[in-house]
């Protein structure tokens, strides 16, 4: 039996299908990447596994359970996409917004103990935003509630992290301490992780397997693909993905042409 089973599964908008016969199978430990074109479907995928979307038919299964009827989701984090559309106005300090991801497991209106503001500051300093901790998130960058989204994400200590493209909007350093600290957590503490994301090179280098979803559908072609040879090229230019054209000079600078 599989950790996760996705069976079958469609869904439309307003009669209109995004989702057309998903089946998929991810194993506890896994890290896992999500790729594909713009509304090609990934998104609501991610939304009808983490269980904020109910599919028009067809399943999804933990360990063999429906999620329909697995009340306590609290061992699921899912970290949406653009989350910082998130109304940032809202009176709230960075570690207030942090401890939220406490929430679920504790329930609303619980006193959060020592052991619990020890985790939210560790969880900061993972992304590396402790020093922040009292701010308003409303003077932040969005690079940095970014971050701080990370952070709440991660503070519940997941048995599965969902993340739908969190590299929008972060500098190149902080891109690379998140995959380093996902790696961790999959590594260490065996998080299984599964990651929406635009960026095929790095999702290449750190992901076990990547998923290809083309107008709705799982595109099997690029499942096959060797991850350990990075063959992506063949795959790659069947997508809008930018080729950029450039030469190099005899004085070893780069032109793009
Ligand atoms: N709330 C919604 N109501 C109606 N249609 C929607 C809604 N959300 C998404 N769609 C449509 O469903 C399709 C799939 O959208 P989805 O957000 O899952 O794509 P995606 O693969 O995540 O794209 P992107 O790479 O741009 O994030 C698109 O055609 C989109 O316009
Ligand atoms: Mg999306």
């Amino acid at each position: 039996m599989s950790y996760i089973e996705v069976k079958n599964v469609n869904f439309a908008y307003d009669g209109r299908q995004v989702l057309r016969n998903v089946s998929l199978k991810i194993e506890k430990g896994e890290f896992v990447g999500i790729i594909g074109p713009n509304g090609s479907g990934k998104s609501t995928l991610v939304k009808v596994m983490v269980g904020n979307l109910v599919p028009s038919t067809g399943e999804v299964l933990y360990e063999g359970v429906n999620l329909q009827n697995i009340k306590d989701r609290s061992f699921i984090s899912y970290l949406p996409q653009r989350s910082f559309s998130f109304n940032s106005s809202f009176p709230a300090s960075v570690e207030e917004v942090v401890s939220m991801g406490l929430y679920a497991r504790k329930g609303l209106f619980k006193r959060l103990s020592k052991e619990d503001w020890e985790k939210v500051y560790e969880a900061l300093k993972i992304v590396d935003m402790f020093e922040f901790r009292s701010r308003l998130i409303g003077r932040l960058s969005g690079g940095q509630l970014q971050r701080v989204f990370i952070a709440r994400s991660i503070v519940s200590e997941p048995q599965i992290l969902f993340l739908d493209e969190p590299t929008t909007g972060i500098d190149a350093k902080s891109e690379k301490a998140l995959y380093e600290l996902l790696e961790k957590l999959n590594k260490e503490r065996g998080i299984t992780i599964v990651m929406v994301t635009h960026d095929i090179m790095a999702i290449t280098n750190k992901a076990h397997r990547i998923i290809c979803m083309t107008d709705g559908k799982i595109n099997e072609k690029c499942e096959a693909i060797d991850i350990e040879k990075h063959d992506f090229t063949s795959f790659l230019y069947e997508y809008p993905v930018k080729k950029v054209k450039h030469q190099h000079n005899n004085n070893g600078s780069v032109e793009h042409v």
